[in-house]
């Protein structure tokens, strides 16, 4: 069966905003722990694009949608849910009044299901306090159908209320401005949030549980469980610093309030940019402050992505890619230019090791891959994130520089925020805007098929300075030489190796031994009784080192890289150790086992691909 795209604007969302638009929604919702289940209703304010138009086409996944009603007149609609594609879910026609009115509102009353895959609904066992049990959504790339029936396209973008009520005893966050002090209701409480500014559907968030705020910044507040506060308000000091970098180089920040939440270890993603609210994974918390770029690339987003967004995930590189660079900006900002262009040099190592294990020829490695039935979860890879800001950077050396490209980038933000673009809008609005200059002629040299459609590592890279990298890039080196002569003692290297070095220097330096063939047991064996590798808490080095371990097949490891890659569920690491596990017959076993207990405690889209990277989903 030859697959077809949904829709002309989007080949992932059923819905055509290009006929009727959602404007605006209203959401009355209540939180049910019992049902695992929001229920309750959506009014969406609608326009007629084209005037003949009379079906509104939203998409849905697992929703019960038990009636559909003109707001206004309360008339009930016609409405049809079609049957279900197991990617894109069910599309939901709505048959819209009559009346000459070209904005009806329409209030769709529905519930979730208990398995809607934006959802992750834990029980108190499974969090940190024990006594409350907890709620969290992750809406991109396309399971905000599975929350509220919407046009689940980032072509469209909306601005929207919510009533939510759920139990006294509980907060209740989203990715909006809290309105008022929530009321009480029964044993229930009610809080009401307001998002004035147009947002895709995929930066809907919400999340209950038992949560604690500190203030950590003028415009910002970090919230976890109660447990972790004190963990989360000293790893994240630095926020109102990045935010304030952030704005020196994207323009002013509109959304307001900048908070984060720290979610539990479930949570399947790094960061998250949800707008007033970035979510993040614990995994952050190393202690030391030494993961918290992650933070800098969230905050990014609230230009790139958030104001300027893709219209669909074929071009998820004008938000990933773009926010990497600016993400670097800030560090440059923050840290100096060396620190910039360290965290490009791994970036680029990175890259080369996600092509290798994807294939170079791999359809899914181009910039801009074909989504057409194509799940975007499926696509899901660094190469928008790392071939994109590799290309930026080329661009802005192409241009002359920073002192070139950093006034085109602010343009270029407030050229197209609060709209949703292509490729296309990008580059010729480069093009337009240094049609005068002396960059306007390189421009036109610039290979833009190869960057765009070929698949592998990109045609170019600058050359990016490697003061940083080299400490790490020569320890490498000794390792490998010292391995490949067959580990003679006494060995050249001693604890202090690492004392020198940063933890992204040691971080950088297991990823570069990782791009080299295994090493032997031996080898491993006295890495870690020179490091003590193994009692290392960062989750950014003990991924690296893990794999360090799998990879030469050293056994006493395995038990450990389970454990590590079940006692999380952020796909980064849970993915490659599960199919490094996976490739070495000896270990198939152990992650079998490991992933069929823990798959429950997962939130459904990292089951669902660790699933397929072990062969038991199709
Ligand atoms: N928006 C992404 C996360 C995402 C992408 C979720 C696509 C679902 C579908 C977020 O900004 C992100 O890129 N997170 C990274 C952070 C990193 C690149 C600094 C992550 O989760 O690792
Ligand atoms: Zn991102």
């Amino acid at each position: 069966m030859t697959a077809e795209r949904l829709s002309p604007g989007d080949p992932n969302s059923f819905s055509r905003p290009d006929e009727v638009k959602v404007t605006h929604m209203d959401l009355v919702l209540d939180v049910s722990f019992d049902a695992k289940t929001l229920s309750g209703h959506v009014v969406l304010s609608v326009e007629k694009v084209n005037a003949e138009a009379n079906v509104l086409i939203l998409d849905s996944r697992d929703l019960t949608v038990s009636m559909v009603q003109d707001f206004d007149t309360k008339q009930s609609l016609k409405f049809e849910l079609a049957s279900s594609s197991t990617t894109f879910g069910e599309k939901l026609e709505i048959h819209l009044p009559d009346s000459p009115n070209f904005k009806p509102k329409i209030s769709v009353h529905y519930s979730t299901s208990p398995k809607s895959t934006a959802l992750q609904w834990l029980s108190p066992e499974q969090t940190l306090g024990k006594k409350h049990p907890f709620l969290f959504s992750q809406c991109q790339a396309i399971h905000c159908r599975s929350l509220v029936p919407c046009q689940d396209t980032p072509s469209n973008k909306v601005t929207y209320e919510a009533k939510i009520t759920a139990p006294h005893d509980l907060t209740v966050l989203m990715s909006a401005i809290r309105q008022g002090e929530p009321v009480k209701n029964d044993d229930k409480k009610i809080h009401k949030f307001h998002q004035p500014v147009l947002i895709p559907s995929y930066l809907l968030a919400i999340v209950v549980g038992d949560l604690q705020s500190r203030q950590i910044g003028p415009r910002s507040h970090v919230w976890s469980e109660p447990a972790l506060l004190d963990k989360a308000a000293y790893e994240f000091a630095e926020t109102e610093a990045q935010l304030s970098a952030a704005e020196d180089v994207c323009g002013p920040y509109v959304w307001g309030v900048y908070d984060l939440l720290v979610l539990p270890p479930s949570f399947p993603f790094g960061g998250m940019e949800n707008p007033c609210l970035t979510f993040v994974t614990p995994t952050l918390i190393a202690g030391d402050r030494s993961l918290v770029d992650v933070i800098a690339h969230e905050i990014a987003h609230s230009w790139t992505g958030n104001l300027v967004t893709n219209s669909n995930f074929e071009h998820f590189w004008l938000n990933e890619g773009f926010t990497v660079f600016v993400e670097r900006k800030i560090i440059g900002r923050l840290h100096g230019e060396p620190f910039r262009h360290f965290a490009a040099i791994g970036g680029k190592t990175y890259l080369a090791d996600t092509i290798e294990s994807m294939g170079a020829s791999n359809p899914l490695t181009s910039l801009m891959p074909d989504l057409t039935g194509i799940d975007p979860d499926d696509s899901f890879s660094t190469v928008p994130y790392e071939k994109g800001q590799a290309f930026l950077w080329y661009l802005e050396d192409l241009v002359g520089g920073p002192g070139e490209f950093d006034p085109f980038l602010k343009s270029y933000i407030a050229n197209f925020q609060y709209r949703s673009i292509e490729t296309d809008d990008f580059v010729q609005y480069l093009k337009h805007y240094f049609k005068n200059t002396a960059a306007a002629e390189k421009l036109e040299k610039v290979d833009w098929q190869t960057w765009f459609h070929a698949p592998g590592m990109p045609p170019t890279f600058v050359k990016y300075d490697d003061s940083l990298a080299v400490p790490c890039k020569a320890l490498c080196q000794q390792w490998s030489d010292w391995n490949n002569k067959g580990c003679p003692e006494p060995t050249p290297m001693s604890p202090e190796d690492l004392k020198a070095l940063s933890p992204s220097q040691i971080q950088e330096f297991l990823a570069q031994l990782l791009l080299g063939p295994p090493l032997s047991c031996q080898a491993i064996e006295k890495m870690q009784q020179t490091y003590g590798l193994n009692s290392v808490q960062n989750a950014e080095i003990k991924f690296r080192w893990l794999r360090l371990c799998l990879r030469a097949q050293y056994k006493e490891a395995i038990p450990l890289a389970v454990q590590f890659a079940t006692s999380q569920g952020r796909m980064k690491y849970c993915r490659p150790i599960f199919r490094d596990l996976y490739n070495w017959e000896e270990a198939r076993s152990a992650a079998l086992e490991a992933y069929d207990k823990v798959k429950d405690q997962w939130m459904y889209v990292c089951a669902y691909t660790v699933g397929k990277d072990l062969h038991v989903i199709q």
